[in-house]
């Protein structure tokens, strides 16, 4: 196995693509064990030609909260997509793709058993389709790839693989049965090879999952309780983002310009849409839903100053939900999709303290996230319990099945010469790669060349081993997302329980996903 692991590694690092990496990541990323601890990012960084503002100068915003249409045997929402213009760097306007004309869309706030229908209407000029992460979906609502809603008022019927998809006209009511605990979610565009671009432009939102085991806890709330959309974008000396697609229209061809095809980095980091924002906050205990919403990077967020006692970060959730027992970190790794729910302590700090959450994966102008500054002291009777939730241990001795997904670039030899595959295959929409029984646990076993996080639609699963060791620090609770480094191999043990049908699991390197990083799976 190691053999040909090597050999993928090779052939994918033989394309010129990869000669812009430095050498001695090149032999790290060779040498099984040293891949194991090196960090770096997979992507190529676009450069703004903008003129950029001063780093936590904007406020941040916090999106607004979607209101219920309806409320009758489930929440009802209505949400337009549309072209619009927002300012995010000051005094420019920004086209974006955008639910509602909002950039992150509004949050959608669900209670768990209680289901909650979004009915969004696509007055865009591009088909698009609506996926819930984490969501536990129905397939009819998960937003399978080619399950178009085509613009309203054409009735253009689209060509090629997509033919074959549910295409709706103008409009989807996708319906969320919301059987499921307590998390932070988040919705995004999922047209087949254009996820790349649409959610760059725009078209991410927040959708949290609250329950009734979750509010009896003493967490920080109201106020207290932040979402944090972390992403990165570029933008032109007009405040347009730039985006190197083959085709700026998002209708024909998909991809990127072959530098990018490792993914898309920008310059800026935006943080709810804002550029580098600051946060004023109480010398006080808050909870932040952290979302690295980015196309293709990865962060490690640092609090400097460090606080003088503990850790930095109290994480409580992951991306399926509350963690079984607090988990204490002094810096965070996140990969594109993922969910970090932590608690920081700002009453660690004096009045008056300005705390930088840094990127050390970051140089330059992406080497700072966001700034917290303290500004007074408050009453706080919120706390972190020391045990937050039962969470069922999913026994991978007790595994059925064991699959393997190795996620590679396609050498120049290869018949799918620079596309990305999982097991050597380009996604076909009609192929189905794994038929696993619910209510069974399976082992996943997810083999790379460079970095992929891994993305399974419909069930989480929980991390068992890393790199022939136990699961790393980033691992804990259910995960829909996982981190896996360049030359590794992460075994999952998942369970599927909810619905049977089509679903999808891809790479969530959004350039790898639309090149073809993604495969079929039908629960049976
Ligand atoms: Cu967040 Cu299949 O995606
Ligand atoms: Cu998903
Ligand atoms: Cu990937």
């Amino acid at each position: 196995m190691v053999a040909a692991l090597e050999a993928a590694i090779m052939t994918a690092l033989s394309r010129r693509h990869f000669i812009g990496l430095s050498s001695g990541l090149l032999v790290a990323a060779t040498l099984p064990g040293c891949a194991l601890t090196k960090e770096y990012q997979t992507g190529a960084q676009l450069t703004s030609t903008a003129d950029l503002p001063e780093q936590f100068t904007v406020p941040l915003p916090v999106p607004r909260t979607a209101k219920p249409t309806d409320r009758d045997g489930a929440d009802h929402y209505e949400i337009t997509q549309r072209n619009a213009e927002v300012e995010i760097l000051p005094g420019k306007k920004t086209p974006i793709l955008g639910y509602d004309g909002e950039f992150p869309g509004p949050t959608i706030v669900s209670r768990s058993q209680r289901p909650t229908v979004v009915k969004h209407t696509n007055e865009l000029d591009i088909p698009v389709v609506v996926h819930l992460h984490g969501g536990h979906t129905p397939p009819s609502s998960d937003g399978f790839p080619i399950d178009f809603v085509m613009p309203k008022g054409t009735h253009e019927k689209p060509h090629g693989h997509a033919a074959g998809g549910d295409i709706k006209h103008g409009h989807f009511a996708y319906e969320y049965p919301m059987r499921q605990r307590a998390a932070t979610l988040w919705y995004h565009d999922h047209r087949m090879d254009f996820t790349g671009p649409t959610v760059y432009h725009g078209l991410a939102g927040f959708h949290l999952v609250h329950d009734d085991e979750e509010d009896a806890l003493p967490l920080p709330k109201g106020e207290r309780d932040i979402p944090l959309m972390i992403a990165d974008r570029a933008f032109d000396g007009d405040g347009a983002f730039i985006y190197p697609a083959l085709d700026p229209t998002m209708s024909e061809e998909p991809g990127v310009e072959d530098a990018y095809m490792e993914g898309v980095l920008g310059d800026v980091v935006l943080v709810n849409g804002a550029p580098w924002p600051e946060l004023e906050v109480d010398a006080a205990r808050y909870r932040f839903r952290i979302l690295n919403a980015s196309n293709a990077r990865r962060y490690r967020l640092r609090l400097d100053p460090a606080p003088s006692s503990g850790h930095a970060f109290t994480q409580i959730g992951s991306d399926g939900g509350l963690l079984a027992r607090p988990s204490g970190h002094d810096d965070i790794i996140t990969a594109p999709a993922e969910r970090f729910d932590v608690v920081i302590d700002f009453s660690k700090y004096a009045v008056g303290d300005t705390i930088t959450m840094r990127n050390d994966l970051g140089d330059g102008s992406t080497a700072n996230v966001m700034r917290f500054r303290v500004t007074r002291k408050a009453s706080d009777d919120s706390e972190v319990p020391r045990e937050l939730s039962q969470i069922e241990e999913l026994d991978p001795g007790a595994a059925t099945v064991t699959r393997e997904f190795e996620f590679t670039l396609g050498g120049p030899t290869s018949d799918h010469s620079g596309m990305w595959l999982i097991n050597g295959k380009p996604y076909d929409p009609e192929r189905i790669d794994a038929k696993p029984r619910r209510g069974e646990i399976e082992v996943w076993r997810f083999i790379t060349d460079v970095h992929h996080p891994v993305h399974v639609h419909l069930d989480p699963f929980q991390v068992t081993r890393r790199g022939g060791r136990g699961p790393g620090p980033y691992d804990k609770g259910w995960k829909d997302t996982v981190d896996v480094r360049p030359g590794e191999v992460v075994e999952v043990a998942i369970r599927f329980a909810d619905y049977a049908g089509k679903y999808v699991m891809h790479c969530h390197n959004l350039e790898h996903e639309d090149m073809m990083m993604m495969s079929n799976f039908e629960t049976l």
